[in-house]
């Protein structure tokens, strides 16, 4: 029954603040608003409507997704501008994603290979459809992505396949993220940016009609998309925020809108309380390293280093002993594989539980 108190709530459960998750998502649409370029947020942090929705409603053009299900669940919603940006391989992608331009568009997919467009280009020319994509670029995370000096190449490659049309180019930042200090971040997001402009000026050079260069992170959320030439910015995690990005400068403790509920189950070990949450409520991912599961909130003092299935450990050094049946509040590591483990998430205003959201289109 709610609203009710966090002490009534079964634990663990995942709480998301409301106002932190308001801030977060107003901020970032000003920003972008700001600098005239568009806000396409990654849908993987929530896999939430309730979220999405808000961020639609605060300006977002659209959103992506990383998978065929995310889109699924988000064209049932009448999401009309939707980017995939994952490469669709093997015959049910291919599938399923000229069912979707036979069912209306609205969906862009990602490219980086001749191998990987030839299949998609005969199944849309087969079905009389034409499906756009836009080529992803590796500007240093080297996972997807064409090497710059490739692009044109590739580009041109997969263009001259029927049924498929070029709409721009992507990258992911992501490599960004390893680096220690906040200004080499910045400086690495902003050369990302600048070399998917160059690579977005070198495929107009070769005729290409280039509308879309995007990019995309939250690490690089305040670099990469204001180079001149991007046209928009995909950050995700920002909607929550996380410990990794705590670590990577992106944002303050007090910006993080998910948490994991738990309570103290023993305090047998003097020093080291165990909680009911572990590695099976939360993502201990830790991309930026520094170690441990999680932060604990509003403990000063009290860390958590480890963590079993479904058993955390907690050091509290024996000064200020959590006693059993003690509620704390954990921020994950890393806020979209936290998501992932969960079927839904409790919406919290201040020490309330007000509405029970479903959390979609997981694995
Ligand atoms: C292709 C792509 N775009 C955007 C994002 C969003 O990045 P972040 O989670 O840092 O906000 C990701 C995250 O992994 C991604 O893989």
């Amino acid at each position: 029954m709610l609203p009710t108190p966090l002490d009534a709530l079964p634990t663990p459960s995942l709480l998301v603040d409301l106002d932190r998750l308001e801030r977060n998502i107003a901020a970032m649409a000003s920003a972008f608003a700001t600098a005239g370029v568009a806000l396409r947020p990654h849908v993987k942090t929530s896999k939430c409507w309730e979220v999405a929705r808000r961020q639609l409603d605060a300006g977002a053009i659209g959103l992506t997704c990383s998978t065929a299900a995310e889109v699924a669940w988000l064209r049932g919603h009448g999401v009309a501008d939707l980017l995939w940006a994952h490469i669709p391989i093997g015959p049910r992608k291919v599938e399923f994603v000229v069912g979707t331009a036979l069912d209306g568009g609205g969906l862009t997919v990602s490219l980086d290979s001749v191998e990987a467009a030839r299949p998609l280009s005969e199944a849309a020319s087969a079905a009389g459809v034409t499906v756009p994509f836009v080529l992803e670029v590796n500007t240093g995370h080297a996972r997807l992505g064409v090497d710059p000096a490739d692009a044109v190449a590739t580009a041109a490659g997969i263009a001259a396949l029927p049924g498929l049309r070029l709409r721009g180019v992507l990258t992911h930042e992501g490599h960004i993220s390893a680096l220690a200090d906040r200004p080499s971040l910045e400086r690495a997001g902003a050369a990302a940016g600048g070399l998917l402009v160059e690579v977005a000026g070198a495929l107009r050079a070769a005729g290409h009609h280039v509308e879309i260069v995007s990019v995309g992170s939250t690490p690089g959320a305040t670099s990469t998309p204001f180079v001149s030439g991007v046209t928009e910015g995909r950050p995700g995690t920002y909607v929550y925020y996380d410990g990794n990005q705590i670590r990577m400068g992106s944002c303050g403790p007090d910006q993080c809108a998910q948490t994991v509920l738990a309570r103290v189950a023993s305090v047998r070990r003097v020093g080291r309380p165990i909680i009911d949450a572990g590695v099976k409520a939360m993502s201990s991912d830790a991309i930026a390293a520094a170690g441990g599961v999680g932060l604990v909130v509003d403990r000063p003092g009290v860390t958590f280093p480890e963590a079993n299935e479904e058993h955390g450990f907690l050091h509290d050094g024996g000064t200020v002993p959590l006693p059993v049946g003690d509620l704390v509040r954990l921020v994950p590591n890393h806020a979209c594989g936290t998501t992932n483990m969960w079927s839904h998430l409790y919406a919290v205003r201040g020490d309330q539980a007000v509405e029970r959201w479903e959390i979609s289109a997981r694995y």
